[in-house]
């Protein structure tokens, strides 16, 4: 059996993973549809080393008789065509936060909580979660297993790519610039990137968070517990690919370094690499092009009675969307739904 799979936001950073890691994980297709804007109409994509796709416009894509739409076009591209693709009979699984939070929407990591993809065809949409989520809920999931979580509080390091292609184009441009003596002109982001941190992605809520923190936390309780609490601080930084967290994380029960460890190393797409006095330790830039969530740095945190403090690094573009998105694909398939 194989499926005809459309791909909406083909141009964008995202898109275009989600094309690749389709074709490398040898997904069934029988037809691959590159789906973008007006825009970008004439403009081809490449799907595995061979094939060029023509892309589509959204506008008049019809969704008739496709079986899986990937979704990663912003989420007010999703809130308008995500439905209209689902009742056409595709099954949409949407990496903006459009339907995140709505109930009958499952907010889905495969290796975390793929018992929550059972309900999908309440909308036939699935959502994917937030890619500074993603990272983090992959960390705690086993470590929740042995103690249960009961509060985390994270500082997030997320580089350019999650804001887009436009916006790693404006890292490059910016940095360029200041060589030559230009002054930045901040365009995607509210303030310069290059050579600088901006502690603001996405807008302020009531509270003084921002939307991302909010996020991280209220997805965070969707996919793992109701009980865990989570305060974030989220950053963007200077980096192309490659999203970093530091996670304090507090538990209910006793910890052990050790065991966290091998626990960690032992869970589906995690990799400890956790050896600082040799100098082992993830950075965002090797983890470029790579489909695991790194760990590192693990450690006591002495100022709690039950409390690890870790280094948690991901490719955002990979496991923080196109490859948890593709991931969820294969799951329908192997679980009969598709
Ligand atoms: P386009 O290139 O035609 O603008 P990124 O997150 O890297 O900025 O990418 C966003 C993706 O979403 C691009 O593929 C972009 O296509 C697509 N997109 C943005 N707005 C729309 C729209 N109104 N209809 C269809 N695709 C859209």
């Amino acid at each position: 059996m194989a499926y005809r799979v459309a791909v909406v936001g083909a141009t964008g950073a995202v898109g275009n993973q989600m094309l690749e890691i389709l074709h490398e994980t040898g997904f069934p297709v029988d037809e691959v549809y590159a789906v973008a804007s007006a825009r970008s109409v004439g403009k081809e994509v490449s799907f595995g080393d061979d094939i060029r796709l023509r892309v589509k416009d959204l506008a008049s894509f019809d969704f008739e008789g496709v079986d899986l739409a990937l979704f990663s076009a912003g989420s007010s591209v999703s809130a308008e065509y995500a439905p209209k693709a689902a009742a056409a009979g595709c099954v949409v699984i949407d990496n903006s936060s459009q339907w995140r939070m709505d109930p009958e929407v499952p907010l889905v990591v495969p290796e975390v909580n793929p018992e929550a993809l059972a309900g999908f065809r309440a909308k036939n949409i699935i959502a994917n979660p937030n890619c500074s989520t993603i990272q983090m809920v992959m960390a705690l999931k086993p470590l929740h297993d042995l103690w249960r979580v009961k509060r985390v509080a994270v500082a997030t390091y997320q580089s350019t790519s999650g804001a887009g292609q436009r916006a790693m184009d404006e890292l490059f441009e910016q940095t360029k610039g200041i060589y030559m003596n230009r002054e930045p002109q901040p365009k995607i982001f509210p303030k310069r990137i290059a050579f600088n941190l901006i502690p603001q992605i996405d807008r302020f809520l009531e509270d003084g968070f921002t939307k991302e923190e909010w996020k991280m936390r209220v997805e965070t309780k969707k996919i793992l517990d109701p009980a865990i609490d989570v305060v974030a601080t989220c950053v963007r930084v200077p980096v192309f690919v490659g999203h970093s967290e530091a996670v304090f994380a507090e538990f209910h029960e006793p910890v052990d370094v050790e065991e966290a460890r091998t626990a960690l190393d032992n869970f589906e797409g995690v990799v400890v690499l956790d050896r600082p006095e040799e100098g082992q330790y993830a950075t965002p830039v090797d983890c470029v092009g790579e489909y695991a969530v790194f760990v590192s740095r693990i450690r006591r945190d002495p100022t709690v009675e039950n409390g690890l403090a870790m280094w948690v690094v991901a490719d955002n573009l990979r496991k923080g969307a196109a490859l948890n998105a593709v991931q969820i694909a294969h799951r329908l398939v192997d679980d009969g739904y598709l």
